[in-house]
């Protein structure tokens, strides 16, 4: 029998988004016993052997030191491990001629857990009764964004323009400023920067924009940094990180070897932060420490940005570069495949203009061929209204090898020949 649930219950217990898929693939994997699927699904970064090195080397180091029973036998403050918050304040001043202090920056569990604080802060019913929307000015946009409203008819993201470059088979979103709505009834706006699923970067106008249509009503934009510099520094493209009076800057470790760590930062105006900082200690007192002890350790010796730089950057780049060469050469020119810009973050986005067939369709017939990549319709969270372009999108993720992604862009592009001939592939 099911249990008896609250609404918040009902809602928070069911799979949103690109979850819910991945549920359908770990079964068909199982089912497959046998079967060599190449799987390009997953959203789970690599281990790089030196990044991996890295973390070892920092554990060494904590682990030889007295501050170690400090960091793992004692209740922390809910702002976050001084060290790691003052590593934080340091270099960020330094980098970027900033004036944080401590006041300004708050660790989080994890940069999810960042979003969801935040989003039912500030978006959702106020005490007398008004809805406030969370804005995500650019749709598609990170799926995880649909699972964290407690108030899910308060987010609300709006369709891109498409800038397409049809001779070269590439295209790239940006916001429509002629739609993008930002009022008295906003509570946030939040997007990501290198964007999960597509790559985009916005541009640092475009920033400045969506900032400045904010400012007037004193509501935080929240960038989400999960792939830029300083750390991981997963930009193909150049790139500033944008602060300003309203703008919360949010970071992940998780994309910089550390996602078992959970390890989010935070920085931003104090009012903002306080109110993350209690909401925090209201739902899990703080972070796990021992992440962000080694996350000190790594800021402060420079090896983070070093190593985000050297290894992890060129990594992905490179893997991005297999895709695009492989689709290339694999893809029929008449076709209307449009790759997005390949500007950042660790997955690649392919559009497939009128495909006949839905995302979905698409999705279980490359399984056939033994790929597996993810159908782009659920990365929308936010955009109701019915758009065909949802159904027309995949995100392949960078995470194979060279011959795993040449292999499936071969595969794909046989499927999506067929797919438009109307024909189905069979294995
Ligand atoms: C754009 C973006 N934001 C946030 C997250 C959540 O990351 P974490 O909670 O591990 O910091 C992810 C994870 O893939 C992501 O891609």
């Amino acid at each position: 029998m099911n249990p008896a649930l609250t609404q918040i219950g009902a809602q928070m217990s069911k799979l949103t988004g690109v979850r819910a898929i991945m549920k359908d693939i770990i079964e068909t994997l199982r089912a497959g016993a046998g079967q060599q699927f190449i799987n390009l699904s997953a959203g789970n970064p690599l281990i790089l052997p030196e990044v991996e090195q890295l973390w070892r080397d920092c554990t060494a180091q904590l682990l030889a030191s007295p501050e170690y029973g400090e960091v793992v036998c004692r209740y922390g403050s809910s702002q976050g491990y001084t060290p790691l918050v003052e590593a934080i304040a340091n270099d960020f001043n330094k980098r970027y001629g900033l004036n944080l202090s401590e006041r300004n920056i708050l660790i989080t569990p994890g940069s999810q857990t960042l979003y969801f604080y935040a989003v039912n802060s500030f978006g959702g019913y106020t005490p007398s009764g008004e809805l406030k929307q969370i804005v995500l000015p650019l749709s598609p946009d990170y799926t995880g964004y649909g699972g964290i409203c407690l108030v899910p008819k308060a987010l609300i993201a709006y369709k891109p323009t498409l800038d397409i470059d049809e001779a070269a088979h590439r295209f790239k979103y940006r916001p429509d400023f002629s739609q993008l709505s930002i009022t008295e009834d906003t509570g946030c706006v939040l997007f990501s920067r290198p964007c999960n699923p597509t790559g985009n970067v916005l541009t640092d106008d475009e920033v400045k924009k969506i900032a400045a249509l904010a400012a007037p009503y004193n509501l935080p934009v929240l960038i989400d940094s999960a792939y830029a510099p300083p750390f991981p520094a997963l930009n193909f493209t150049e790139m500033t990180p944008v602060f300003g009076d309203n703008i919360l800057h949010c970071m992940s470790l998780s994309k910089a070897g550390l996602p078992g760590e959970r390890v989010g930062i935070a920085i931003g105006d104090e009012k903002w932060i306080e109110v993350l900082e209690c909401f925090q200690a209201n739902i899990g007192l703080h972070s796990s420490r021992y992440g962000q002890a080694i996350a000190a350790l790594a800021i402060n010796s420079g090896a983070l940005v070093e190593i985000s730089h050297t290894v992890i950057r060129p990594f992905y780049q490179n893997k991005f570069s297999v895709l695009e060469t492989s689709l290339e050469q694999a893809m029929p020119k008449d076709l209307p495949w449009f790759l997005h810009r390949g500007e950042g973050a660790i997955f690649a986005w392919l559009w497939l203009e009128d495909l006949p067939i839905s995302d979905w369709e698409f999705y279980q017939q490359l399984k056939q061929v033994g790929v597996i990549i993810v159908p782009g319709s659920t990365f929308f969270p936010g955009l109701e209204e019915e758009w065909a372009h949802k159904h027309q999108c995949f995100r392949i993720s960078l995470t194979g090898t060279d011959e795993e992604i040449a292999t499936a862009m071969q595969r794909l592009a046989k499927v999506a020949e067929e797919a438009y001939k109307g024909a189905a592939v069979t294995a």
